[in-house]
């Protein structure tokens, strides 16, 4: 097992990476307060993990509630219905939620652990690659509103993560790929070698290679921390955790949500960046065409949605969370490994780039 420290003085946690984590009990009740425990996870999940996570908590009064799944339903009403059990069942303060799923269940548990009776404890064990190398770890949380992504949430710190590597082999592959944008992600804004080694592996990780796969967790959760650690709550450096994902918001946003997997809207988001990045000088044709050639290596898409306008990106571009008085920013790269956080982007090259990716009028 390897072990990531999230450093935020009072609020800091450990994330625990290895295989068969769930048969370790003692990992997850020494991060257990009390007596009470609320299992929360999806339709899809509780057949396949619930029965060991209730295990690990023998003793105690464990409880669950099973959401339905998918991105359609993070949203205020379906959030509801876990206050509603919690309430039900009388839990008080010294309760501990715990999320078992991917990034959705996790989102969606930590705003409900954020407001309970205004903060209980949270434990994360995030059972997708997205959710093991991003969501879980770094304290957001939240739901989506019908006019934005994630409008809706809190910073709140988990008690501790537990990626369990094992449950990667019932995920389907497209939601391995959409898992290895957000790893990507960590290669382009903050790590080149690691940029390097993906480029290397991509074809391991794909095919949930033991070693590579446990490699990239833990160097995604180690930069993820690293940012984190500079600036819990965004107000600079987290923003590049961002890249892409002004882009892929408005793709979500505009298909539907659920029906472009999150980490496939932000491949094709940071492909966008990337493109601008270079068109403003900061990278090559062979740096954009290498990254092109990995996200599609990853099994992701590199093109927009045939039924976007330029115009339509723009407008949802409006509702993101780095709009600060009603000016856009942009996560853009100044290399690989290296990005930066960019209000006096040129305009020029954002509406080059919408031009070059939207086929729509
Ligand atoms: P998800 O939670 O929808 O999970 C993807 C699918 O896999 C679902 O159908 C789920 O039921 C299923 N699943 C989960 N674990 C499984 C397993 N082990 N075996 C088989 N099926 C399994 O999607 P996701 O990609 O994990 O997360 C995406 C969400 O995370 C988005 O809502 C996004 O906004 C959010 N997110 C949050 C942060 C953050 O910092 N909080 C960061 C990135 C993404
Ligand atoms: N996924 C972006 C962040 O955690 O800040």
């Amino acid at each position: 097992m390897q072990t990531v420290h999230v450093e935020l003085g009072v609020r800091s946690y450990p994330i625990y990476i290895g295989e068969k984590l769930f048969a370790n009990s003692q990992l997850l009740r020494a991060h257990t307060r009390a007596q009470q425990v609320l299992i929360v996870t999806n339709e899809t999940v509780a057949p396949l993990y619930l029965q060991q996570i209730r295990e690990c908590f023998a003793g105690l009064s464990v409880s669950q509630v099973v959401l339905p799944d998918g991105e359609a339903y993070k949203t205020l009403a379906v959030l509801s219905t876990i206050y509603d059990q919690l309430l039900q069942e009388k839990h008080n303060r010294t309760t501990t939620l715990v999320a078992l799923g991917g990034g959705v269940v996790g989102d969606m548990t930590g705003f409900a652990a954020a407001s309970y009776q205004r903060g209980v404890d949270f434990i994360q064990i995030p059972t997708t690659l997205l959710s093991q190398v991003d969501s879980s770890v770094g304290g957001k949380t939240g739901v989506n509103h019908p006019l934005g992504k994630n409008m809706i949430g809190a910073f709140y710190q988990p008690k501790c993560v537990l990626a369990d590597t094992g449950t990667l082999e019932t995920l389907p592959k497209r939601e391995l790929s959409a898992g290895i944008a957000e790893v990507i992600k960590y290669g382009l804004i903050v790590d080149g070698s690691f940029f390097n080694w993906l480029d290397d592996n991509v074809e391991k990780l794909l095919a949930n290679e033991r070693e590579a796969t446990s490699y990239a967790i833990q160097r995604s959760c180690e930069n993820k921390a690293m940012v984190v650690a500079q600036d819990e709550r965004e107000s600079g450096v987290r923003a590049i955790l961002n890249l892409g994902h002004t882009f892929g918001h408005a793709i979500e946003t505009a298909q539907g949500y659920g029906n472009w997997l999150h980490g496939e809207a932000v491949a094709v988001g940071m492909l966008m960046a990337v493109r601008m990045s270079q068109m403003m000088g900061h990278l090559t044709q062979s740096d954009y065409e290498r990254v092109c050639q990995l996200i599609h290596r990853a099994g992701l898409p590199v093109d927009s949605p045939k039924n976007m306008t330029g115009e339509q990106f723009i407008n949802l571009m409006g509702v993101d969370k780095k709009v600060i008085d009603g000016k856009l920013r942009l996560v853009l790269l100044e290399r690989i490994g290296q990005a930066v956080v960019s209000t006096d982007f040129d305009t020029e090259s954002l509406h080059q780039v919408l031009n070059e990716y939207c086929s729509a009028a």
